[in-house]
């Protein structure tokens, strides 16, 4: 049954001040979260959209260190830059704060202090790794080592990339600390929990059972942790950069930042209105939606709820339509490596262009599934689309005014069956937009906008109102009128998703507002009304544009590859004699599975031509079980036995992986028997 509310806060996803942000970002969360507070506030409901920057965390603090600067000039950089990107782009928060300010200091020490004093959480001491050096203690990820079970020498605290094992720091042999490079010592250190445990049965019920509705995607991520079995979470860290764990004897110890994050949602709200921010959290007849990207489902659905749950006065969310991730060109964006488009570059290279990028990525929308953005698909949808249907629709409907009505909208006179039909169309379309944003389908959504233009070209080149002017201009004035309503239409259809289009649009048209309730109407232009000039709304986007921004992405890769050569130099010269003691022979793959509970291994029979051979193999990102079997493989054939997860694993299968972390089997040119020798 359909819950009745009163007004919607709508949450994005606090982005990280440790960079500019890309199109990821803008596709994932900000722009679905904006179509959203559009088309509700065009409906006249209540709506509230808060945004701001996460200026906490470990990876803050280590980038100063490297600059040699403060946590406090990184974030100021940043959150000016991205603060200024989002206003670009026409992201109409209502308040766009940031972590760092007073106001959210306050918000969440105040509650870390409530959830103390009602005794929601554990405290617990444990022994964790400190760096007498730098003096501080190191998170899992800042400590790199030998993993206890394949002996990669780079793996990292939390995690050992060679052979997929999820570590504690504490596992490593030989552990050093990544910032002063010095061997850390362990020492005793007390924290706060928060017993998700405690909320498992709740969350079970009103996720699995209240919320069926949700994104399958963000469902299904629910169930898995649920069924898993929550474990308590600590909500504190040593760490001197953040909000100070407002308890006696907590020196030099902050709130974890996923644990003040969230709350910065309150604290912006609060920041805003400082009187009545309450009934947009606290009220039941609120609906709270969080727009994030799917790295993000856990802390929205479980820890989040389990925080405002134990705090007790607070709603939870009534839905969190989590995006999956963009690609760019085929590859993960990623921001170390610069693989991205950035917002203030784009701007710079497409001046003017906003509603060009956001239509592309509401088009291209990760909503069920990780989506590519390819800079020829951003052409093509920019000229075949925005400029060939939407625009070219628009301007013949103005330009044709101006040529028989000195531009003004003409009278209609009676209608045929075929305008009748058309309008029945145009008032489809809207019921079918909002059933789409209704259930947070934004690209539906918009491809039906677009239907509305395609509607429109469709009755121009059927009536073809130019051949009629010699002979019927009653005729002719009928079908523009109902040409330029169309047109109006779609600055009402538009606004959410094309805000700055439909502004130039109503601004063309002579009209002033623009309700969603009108959508469909055939009088949106009084007759005798002047148009302006025409004037295009969109520009074809030449090749050469398009190469520009691909050869840059190529100088990228092409830098990446160096920085990866000189981060991964050839090794030392070996003598012939140690190269002679390495036995690699080629194998058949028999038999391929996956090992249980080590989401990157794979457990291989091979023949090797001497009665077969277990191996156990670090690959399973990179290829199923059923594609390997059959095939010819090169291994390591005398490397000493070594046990992965309690399967002894007799050698190593060879591969080669490039520097974006590509990984690809090496095989035999041509079939040759198992056993053979490879030299
Ligand atoms: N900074 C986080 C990220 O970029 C998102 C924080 S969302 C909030 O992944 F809920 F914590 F605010
Ligand atoms: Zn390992």
């Amino acid at each position: 049954m359909e819950k009745k509310f009163k007004r919607t806060l709508i949450t994005t996803a606090l982005p990280y001040a440790n960079g500019p942000v890309h199109i990821g970002h803008l596709a994932g969360v900000y722009v679905p979260a904006d179509i959203y507070a559009r088309y509700l506030r065009m409906k006249g409901e209540e709506v509230l959209m808060i945004g701001g920057s996460d200026e906490h965390g470990v990876p803050i603090t280590i980038k100063a260190r490297k600059e040699g600067v403060t946590p406090q000039d990184i974030v100021d950089r940043y959150h000016k830059i991205i603060k200024e990107s989002f206003e670009e782009f026409g992201i109409s928060f209502d308040i766009y704060s940031r972590t760092s300010s007073k106001i959210h200091h306050q918000m969440a020490s105040d509650f870390f202090r409530k959830l103390y004093d009602k005794g929601e959480f554990i405290e617990k001491v444990s022994q964790q790794y400190y760096d007498e050096e730098a003096q501080q203690f190191l998170a899992d990820r800042y400590i790199t080592g030998t993993c206890p079970h394949c002996h990669n020498e780079r793996a990292y605290g939390d995690q050992c990339e060679a052979c997929g094992t999820s570590l504690n720091a504490t596992d490593l042999i030989n552990p050093k600390s990544a910032i002063s490079g010095s061997q850390p010592v362990l020492r005793d250190t007390k924290h706060w929990y928060l017993p998700l445990d405690k909320w498992e049965p709740y969350l079970r019920e009103w996720i699995l059972e209240g919320h069926k509705e949700w994104r399958s995607n963000v469902y299904g991520q629910c169930k898995s942790w649920i069924d898993m079995g929550l474990q308590p979470r600590a909500v504190s860290r040593d760490l001197d950069w953040g909000v100070p764990v407002p308890v006696e004897g907590a020196d030099g110890k902050v709130l974890y930042v996923w644990f003040d994050a969230p709350i910065g949602y309150i604290s912006n709200t609060k920041e805003l209105l400082p009187d009545t921010w309450e009934r947009w959290w606290k009220d039941p007849e609120t609906k709270m939606i969080h727009f994030i990207g799917k790295d993000n489902i856990v802390f929205h659905c479980i820890v989040f709820p389990a925080m405002l749950k134990a705090e007790g006065s607070y709603n939870l969310p009534e839905n969190v339509p989590a995006n999956e991730f963009l690609n760019l060109e085929g590859d993960k964006i990623s921001t170390s490596r610069n693989w991205a488009v950035w917002l203030h570059e784009y701007l710079r290279d497409f001046e003017g262009k906003q509603d060009v990028l956001r239509y592309v990525l509401t088009a291209n929308a990760p909503e069920t599934k990780d989506n590519d953005f390819t800079w020829r698909d951003f052409q093509a949808r920019n000229n075949n689309e925005l400029v060939a249907i939407l625009g070219n629709f628009i301007n013949r409907s103005i330009v044709l005014t101006h040529k028989y009505f000195d531009g003004k909208v003409p009278a209609a006179g009676e209608f045929t069956d075929y305008d009748r039909e058309t309008i029945a169309e145009m008032v489809n379309v809207k019921s079918n937009i909002e059933g789409y944003l209704d259930n947070y389908r934004f690209r539906d959504a918009q491809k039906e906008a677009m239907n509305l233009a395609r509607i429109g070209n469709k009755y121009l080149a059927d009536t073809e109102p130019w051949k009629l002017a010699k002979t019927d201009m009653e005729r002719v004035a009928t079908i523009l009128n109902i040409a330029l309503q169309i047109s109006a239409n779609l600055a009402i259809a538009f606004e959410p998703f094309l805000p700055f289009s439909s502004a130039k649009l109503r601004s063309l048209l002579g009209m002033s507002e623009c309700r969603w309730e009108e959508l469909g109407s055939t009088q949106l232009l009084a007759t005798g009304t002047q148009l302006s000039p025409a004037e295009l709304l969109f520009e074809k986007i030449e090749d050469a544009a398009i190469e520009a921004q691909l050869q840059r992405l190529e100088d990228t890769k092409k830098a990446n590859m160096l920085n990866e050569y000189k981060a991964n130099p050839i090794r030392e010269n070996i003598e012939f004699d140690d190269f002679m003691k390495l036995d690699i022979r080629v194998g058949k793959v028999l038999e391929c599975t996956k090992v249980p509970k080590a989401d990157k291994l794979l457990q291989f029979r091979i023949d090797d031509g001497l009665g077969g051979r277990t191996i156990v193999s670090g690959i399973a990102k990179h290829y199923a079980p059923e594609d390997l079997v059959g095939k010819n493989v090169c291994f390591v054939a005398n490397l000493a036995p070594r046990k992965l997860r309690g399967i002894e694993s007799q050698g190593m299968i060879l591969s080669a992986e490039d520097a974006d972390g590509r990984l690809v089997v090496i095989t035999p040119a041509d079939e040759v028997r198992p056993g053979s020798e490879v030299k």
